[in-house]
């Protein structure tokens, strides 16, 4: 789908990691290296590739989609001037390797997403399940704290924020509210801190909305500050324990559209760990074609 942004175009802002090939193992004469230089992928490579992607970060490439990871991965191989699968996976696995780990995630994920995506959930949120948080919070000047847990490029985060501006804070003047957007891909959280837009993601945007929090500038659609600063963006695996721990007293977390590329063990993990970060009577969010079936969780009363 043409939406769907693998990150593939924009390799050359990345600059690569010092190579760590001795100089018998760079190509000869310090040729530069093309796609067509790198070996086939191994079964065994691929296998190895896919296991360390799963253990980093739970997204799961079958079989099927051998060639979509060795394509995406080639450049890698012709950024770092490898010509193996091998010698990559050598890379990743040796100390150091952060910043070739963080790139190898951001492109593995799948970005999708546009505002005002979840209008139904959006509905409840405002009319319902803020109003009682709020109200159950009494006069206790306590924060709200909402959780965009795999934001992508914020627009999920900054739907909420709008809505929040727009009909939520004329009744409650004295909200105090926290939205906080998370992703593990370093690219997309980017994009979400500048707050600049094409098409694409606005298409949905209430007119309204558009008319008051964007201005149009040479064909992009700018994000007003006042919004912006409403919500915080941070690089977060949700499988780093540590992490997701220490995102506590959630009231709301939006998880939506990336259970869908986890196995149920995966899966069943990070609910289980947002669910940990969930204050009590808090709701946890997924996406709309997105089921929490087949993980036991019937003890914890999730709300999706
Ligand atoms: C399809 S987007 C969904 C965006 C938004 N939640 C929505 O519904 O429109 C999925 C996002 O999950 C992120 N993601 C994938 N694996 C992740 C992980 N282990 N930890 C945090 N974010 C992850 C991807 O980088 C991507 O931006």
């Amino acid at each position: 789908m043409a939406s769907q942004l693998f990150n593939l175009n924009k390799q050359k802002d990345i600059k690569p990691p010092v190579s760590f090939l001795t100089n018998e193992m760079k190509p000869f004469n310090n040729k530069e290296i093309t796609p067509s230089d790198i070996e086939v992928i191994k079964e065994s490579e691929f296998i190895e590739l896919r296991d360390f992607i799963y253990g980093k970060c739970g997204i799961f490439f079958t079989d099927s989609k051998k060639y979509l990871l060795e394509g995406r991965i080639k450049k890698r191989l012709v950024v770092n001037s490898l010509m193996t699968f091998r010698e990559y996976l050598n890379l990743i696995k040796s100390p150091g390797s952060n910043q070739e780990i963080n790139t190898l995630m951001d492109i593995v994920t799948i970005n999708e997403t546009y505002f005002f995506r979840a209008e139904q959930q959006y509905d409840a949120v405002e009319s319902k399940i803020l109003p009682e948080l709020i109200e159950s919070k009494g006069s206790s000047k306590q924060f709200i704290n909402i959780w965009s847990a795999a934001s992508s490029s914020g627009e999920e985060a900054y739907s909420l924020a709008m809505i929040i501006n727009e009909k939520i804070r004329p009744k409650y003047p004295n909200l105090n509210i926290r939205i906080i957007g998370s992703d593990i891909n370093r690219e997309v959280l980017e994009t979400a801190r500048n707050g600049i837009y094409g098409e694409y993601a606005i298409r949905h945007t209430p007119k309204e909305y558009l008319k008051k929090y964007f201005t149009f500038i040479n064909g992009k659609y700018h994000l007003s500050e006042e919004i912006k600063k409403m919500v915080k963006f941070i690089q977060l695996n949700l499988f780093d324990e540590k992490a997701v721990k220490s995102m506590n007293f959630i009231d709301m977390i939006f998880c939506a559209n990336v259970l869908i590329y986890f196995d149920i063990a995966s899966k069943e993990k990070v609910v289980s760990l947002l669910y940990d970060s969930l204050n009590k009577g808090g709701y946890l969010f997924i996406g709309c074609s997105e089921s929490l079936h087949g993980i036991c969780s019937n003890q914890k009363n999730l709300k999706s």
